[in-house]
């Protein structure tokens, strides 16, 4: 069994209790919250009081994927807006270490998210210190994107890093899942998936998150 955090930007914004409801019934294992600040991607979605609703009704942890400059400013507000888990990008923190100790004793866990051009490498000395690495398939700040096939050897890669250290942080990855990219993926050695669009323009959204689930 492969765990699916499926992404809320895919869902329809006007009616979200339907969508958590939907996911809440479903194989899901938790709910992928992407957050966006219009300068780290060109995009902006959804901020902390729409977190909080979403967090109020839903009966799964909330996977919150930060895609925002300065990630460590927001700590206290993504644990009170219901986060159980908060993924910070590499690439937008300058100092990750104390990033990742501080979301831990905000009493989340810290998974740091690597764009698809930052290689494996710029995780030697930060993996033994975290509970996830979300590794991107996309360039973030959309859903529907095309997945970039290159994070699958990169897939290989941190599996090695993860043997030659010891350590076992939870492999997720984000950006472009279907079921082709998800059984290419779980090969690979993704532990957990995030899909946006392929769930929610689903005829039957709960059947995809069943099936990506069985991959
Ligand atoms: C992209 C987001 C993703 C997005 C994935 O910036 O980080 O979580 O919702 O969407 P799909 O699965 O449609 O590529
Ligand atoms: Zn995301």
């Amino acid at each position: 069994m492969t765990k699916i955090s499926p992404s809320l930007l895919s869902a329809d914004f006007g009616n979200l209790y339907k969508a958590i409801d939907m996911l809440n019934s479903s194989a899901a294992s938790m709910i992928h919250i992407d957050i966006m600040d219009g300068v780290f991607v060109p995009n902006i979605s959804l901020g902390f009081p729409v977190m909080k609703a979403v967090s109020k009704r839903a009966k799964l942890p909330l996977d919150v994927h930060m895609m925002i400059v300065n990630p460590h400013n927001y700590i206290n507000q993504v644990r009170d807006a219901g986060g159980a888990i908060m993924n910070v990008h590499i690439e937008a923190c300058t100092h990750l270490h104390r990033t990742v100790q501080a979301i831990k004793a905000a009493g989340m866990k810290a998974g740091v998210t690597l764009n698809p051009a930052t290689p494996i490498v710029m995780l030697e000395d930060i993996i033994g210190d975290i509970d996830l690495v979300l590794l991107m398939s996309v360039n973030p700040g959309y859903g529907g994107q095309q997945f970039i096939p290159s994070v699958l050897p990169k897939l290989t890669r941190l599996r090695e890093l993860c043997a030659s250290t010891g350590y076992h942080p939870m492999i997720e990855i984000d950006g472009g899942v279907n079921l082709l990219t998800g059984q290419e993926l779980v090969k690979a050695g993704a532990e957990v998936l995030v899909a946006g669009n392929y769930v929610f323009s689903a005829p039957d959204p709960r059947e995809a998150i069943a099936s990506l689930a069985a991959l």
